[in-house]
């Protein structure tokens, strides 16, 4: 039987690290790709030392328009052929939508959305024709819902549920399974890199990366549709469903908000304001924007 070969994206750290290591301990050839090329080949001569086999790194930066057409002609080039794609790279941001620089804002849609599509575009036919294949997604218990202060990062995890799971329907008479991996917040660089470590979830109900990857991993190799890790988690995504969206909307933006907002957007303005701007109430205030900026600028409505 050939060896397996498995293409996970972000596996420099957290929860793409964690599948690394599991797939590398059943054996499979991994393809690690992120950008932190340092990490990847440390990763690689590490598993390689305790299973034996040789992995492939490819570093890469997937938030670029194209970056996954560039990854498959790498594949090509190397004549590597893709068992298993794993969907892992993605990061996240808590602000407000109108704080947060757009740049890093469609960099997330190009890396959590446009790339995963794209590279499950570019590999799904391969394994059609083979008759064999396997995609395991990274959705989030953030596909479920709209999420205040970080409503990108949401509305991107609520794409990937949508297309994991048509997906899965679409292509099973090919022999394909194709999973949504969803979990709650595990503990990973992810809090960190989207500020949120002040986050009580984060910082009191976290899960720790090395279960929500075996609990990942078994629900997975058992071809299963969507997993989502712990009962706490599966409790509050299965209550969503049942409770009034706008008592949701009010019950995640008390989650969500951080405890330090980014200033709001301000606009300073040499004329007179002719019509009536809206005036910041002195609750947000109360809750970290600075007074001065509320009190003599006009602010768009970010918030509220
Ligand atoms: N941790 C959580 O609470 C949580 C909960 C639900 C879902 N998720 C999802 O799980 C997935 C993995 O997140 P994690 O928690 O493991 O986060 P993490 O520890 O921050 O790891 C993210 C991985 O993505 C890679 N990555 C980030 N930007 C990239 C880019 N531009 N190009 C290529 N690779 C990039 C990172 O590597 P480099 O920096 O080396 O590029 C890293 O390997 C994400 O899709 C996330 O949305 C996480």
């Amino acid at each position: 039987m050939s060896i397996e070969n498995v293409l996970i994206t972000g596996a420099s750290a957290g929860i793409g690290e964690g599948l690394a290591r599991l797939f590398a301990a059943d054996g499979a050839r991994l393809i690690l790709v992120a950008r932190n090329a340092t990490r990847l080949h440390r990763l690689a001569a590490e598993l390689q030392q305790l299973h034996g086999v040789e992995h492939v790194v490819i570093a890469h930066d997937l938030a670029v328009p194209g970056a996954a057409k560039m990854l498959f002609d790498e594949l090509l080039l190397r004549h590597l052929r893709v068992d298993v794609l794993v969907n892992n790279a993605g990061f996240g941001h808590n602000d407000r939508f109108a704080t947060i620089p757009i740049d890093e804002q469609l960099a997330m849609v190009q890396l959590n959305i446009a790339t995963l599509v794209h590279l499950t575009h570019l590999i799904l036919p391969q394994m059609i024709e083979r008759r064999e294949g396997r995609i395991l997604n990274l959705g989030s218990t953030a596909s479920f819902q709209p999420g205040p202060f970080c409503a990108v990062y949401f509305a991107t995890k609520a794409f990937v549920l949508s297309f994991s799971e048509a997906l899965w329907d679409e292509v099973r008479e090919d022999n394909i399974s194709v999973t949504c991996l969803c979990p709650g917040p595990t503990r990973t660089e992810f809090g960190a890199r989207a500020g949120m470590n002040d986050n009580w979830n984060f910082a009191h109900a976290s899960m720790s990366t090395a279960d929500v990857c075996r609990i990942g991993y078994r629900g997975f190799r058992r071809g299963k549709r969507i997993i989502i890790p712990g009962l706490v988690n599966r409790l509050l995504t299965f209550s969503v469903r049942l409770s009034p969206r706008r008592a949701v909307l009010r019950i995640m933006r008390l989650w969500q908000r951080p405890k330090t907002l980014a200033p709001a957007v301000v606009v300073q303005r040499s004329e007179p304001v002719a019509t009536s701007p809206r005036v910041t109430p002195a609750r947000e205030n109360a809750r970290g924007v600075p007074a001065g900026l509320a009190t003599s600028s006009v602010e768009h409505s970010a918030g509220e």
